[in-house]
């Protein structure tokens, strides 16, 4: 089939080289010039394990294309895929007005029948809307699909390619139908439901999930206080097959551009709607609150920061990414920073991205050593492997008294450090190691 993606940003990308790869003919429209010529010069802006391959495949295969101008691209093409951002505002509310601006323009422009696919995540109700305000108004008949996608940064062309499920949200069954024959390639329950429903699921799964941590973080920091150990508990509480073992890390929280955008979204529409969604709310709120929850370890362990030099590993909000976005490491540090700690942080990826948000004073090093010379305390914020490993017996030689441990992510050998003379204090864990 032959269809028009609007928007290359992370989902937008993802959707063309696997959609070019299943064998469609795909083209992406990208109004940001700067984006648009790296991508016709074959640089992906963005990193995603596995993607370069399809990428080229489908460059060199013809079967990917990109365009600036959708009017340039719509006669011919079958299906319009939206998947542009949908931010958050200060208030939480989510941000249409690019969704609105290419509502109009497909209105605008279309000239034969095509059926318009949302992939961005926007509230329930929204596709109505868009039918209403825009797309009944066409001069042609074009039909409106919500199709979200539960896509994991990192792991994002494996969830394509496995997806627990696939949702379509139509009013029309034979409409739902040809929009599920993008995806027959892909072994996965396929559900259809109603447009509203379609883009419900999508909050509901991400505000669950975003649930699972803080409840495990809730009960992380009542273990601290009758002594009992995260660690055991959650694994043992995940062997229950209604719970599940997925997402019950204790540690910093949720960071990243879905789940904190989504929840905040969802608590929007639900006021919005006159229902106060209290656990919802509950679950943003402890999620901040486990950032300082760092800050006062920090504190409780080593006193007053002022003057004292804090390294902090890791910086994308987890790891295989270089995605920075409501990343926990970022509010820690202008905690940090505020209150006068001497700060170095290090990430095998995210330097860049985190270097414009950081405060000046920040000292940045690709080497973790580097930023642990001097340190007397460290916070492991993102738990990737590299960091994980460490030669702790080097990182000991470096750092000074009282060699505290901060692990943000429960992910070190608590035993192994205290063997060494380290400080460790988890999220949840005792500290008799
Ligand atoms: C998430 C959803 O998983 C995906 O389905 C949706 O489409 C987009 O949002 P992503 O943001 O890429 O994907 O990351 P995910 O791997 O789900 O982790 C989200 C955050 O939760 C990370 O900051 C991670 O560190 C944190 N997390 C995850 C925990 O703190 N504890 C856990 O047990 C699991």
């Amino acid at each position: 089939m032959e269809l028009v993606i609007i928007g290359s940003g992370y989902v937008g990308l993802v959707a063309a080289c696997c959609l070019a790869h299943s064998g469609h003919k795909v083209i992406t429209v990208e109004k940001n010039i700067g984006k648009l010529e790296k991508l016709q010069r074959g640089v992906l802006p963005i990193y995603e394990e596995g993607l370069e391959e399809l990428f080229r495949q489908g460059v060199n295969s013809s079967r990917l294309f990109f365009s600036e101008d959708l009017r340039d691209v719509l006669p011919g093409v079958d299906f319009i895929m939206i998947a542009v951002g949908t931010p958050s505002l200060a208030d939480g509310r989510v941000d249409l007005a690019q969704v609105y601006e290419v509502a109009q323009t497909i209105s605008e422009t279309a000239d034969h029948p095509l059926v318009v696919v949302m992939k961005s995540t926007v509230p329930p109700g929204t596709g109505k809307y868009l039918i209403e305000r825009f797309f009944s108004k066409a001069c042609v008949p074009i039909r409106y699909v919500s199709n979200p996608e539960f896509l994991r940064e990192g792991k994002a062309v494996w969830d394509w390619y496995h997806p627990d499920r696939i949702v379509v949200g139509s009013d029309d069954p034979v409409t739902a139908e040809e929009v599920l024959e993008l995806y027959s390639d892909i072994d996965a329950p396929k559900v259809t439901m109603d447009v509203t429903s379609a883009e419900m699921v999508k909050y509901a799964s991400n505000a669950f999930l975003a649930t699972k941590i803080s409840f495990i973080n809730e009960v992380a920091n009542l273990c601290e206080l009758v002594g009992a150990d995260i660690k055991l508990v959650a694994s043992a509480v995940g062997m229950d097959k209604r719970i599940g073992p997925h997402f019950l890390q204790a540690g910093l929280g949720y960071g990243g551009s879905c789940f904190p955008k989504d929840t905040k979204g969802l608590d929007y529409i639900s006021s919005f709607n006159g229902y106060s969604f209290n656990l919802l709310k509950a679950v943003i709120e402890v999620n901040s609150k486990q950032r300082i929850l760092a800050v006062r370890k920090l504190h409780k362990e080593i006193g007053n920061l002022a003057g004292k030099k804090i390294a902090v590993l890791g910086l994308a909000f987890k790891p295989g990414t270089d995605d920075v976005r409501e990343a926990p490491a970022l509010d820690i540090i202008k905690y940090l920073v505020d209150e006068g700690a001497a700060v170095a942080a290090t990430d095998p990826l995210a330097l860049k991205n985190a270097y414009p948000l950081l405060p000046s004073c920040v000292k940045l090093s690709a080497d973790p050593y580097e930023v642990l010379v001097g340190a007397q305390a460290f916070l492991l914020a993102t738990e990737w492997p590299q960091l994980v490993n460490l030669d702790w017996e080097r990182v000991k030689r470096l750092m000074r008294e009282p060699f505290l441990v901060v692990d943000g992510r429960n992910a070190l050998d608590a035993r192994r450090l205290v063997g060494l003379g380290y400080r460790y204090c988890g999220f949840g864990r005792p500290g008799n190691f």
